[in-house]
């Protein structure tokens, strides 16, 4: 008899979750901040720039970062650059919130699905980095991580 209360319970606010989560979607597709890009989820992996997401130079010192967040890996799942590199990341997911954490660094982006996300930081020191997934987004979210390289 129990396990059926915590059954219920578990089961009421997984409603009660997805309500939420769903009332916040609708509030963010019904007023998206003018100055926030956006991408529909479901067109992500077959639109550019995310159909293709790659680490490209763009000037000296200078390249962008167009990478995808899914469920659990990122694309690209590794970034090389050299030391005193400025790069400019945009990211989105196709699927679920995802974050982007690289430690030692001020990057920290949540990624939202149908918002491309935009930051840019400046690699000083050489290193690997870690690129880890800092928002729960499910069963495989604890082994969802990259790695950047500066060298
Ligand atoms: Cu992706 Cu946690």
């Amino acid at each position: 008899r129990y396990e059926r209360i915590w059954l219920t319970i578990g089961i009421a606010s997984l409603f009660i979750f997805l309500i939420i989560l769903g009332t916040l979607a609708i509030g963010l597709g019904l007023q998206p901040p003018g100055h926030m890009k956006t991408v529909p989820p479901e067109q992500v992996r077959t639109s550019a720039p995310f159909n293709n997401p790659a680490l490209v130079q763009i000037g000296p010192n200078e390249y962008k970062a167009t990478m995808v967040a899914q469920m659990f890996s990122y694309l690209p799942g590794e970034l090389e650059v050299p030391a005193g590199s400025t790069v400019h990341f945009e990211i989105t997911s196709p699927d679920v919130v995802h974050g982007l954490y690289i430690p030692n660094t001020n990057v920290n982006i949540m990624v939202i699905p149908g918002h491309i996300a935009e930051y840019t930081y400046t690699f000083k020191h050489a290193g690997d980095y870690l690129m880890l997934c800092h928002e729960y987004c499910g069963a495989g979210h604890q082994v969802m991580m990259g790695k950047l390289k500066v060298v």
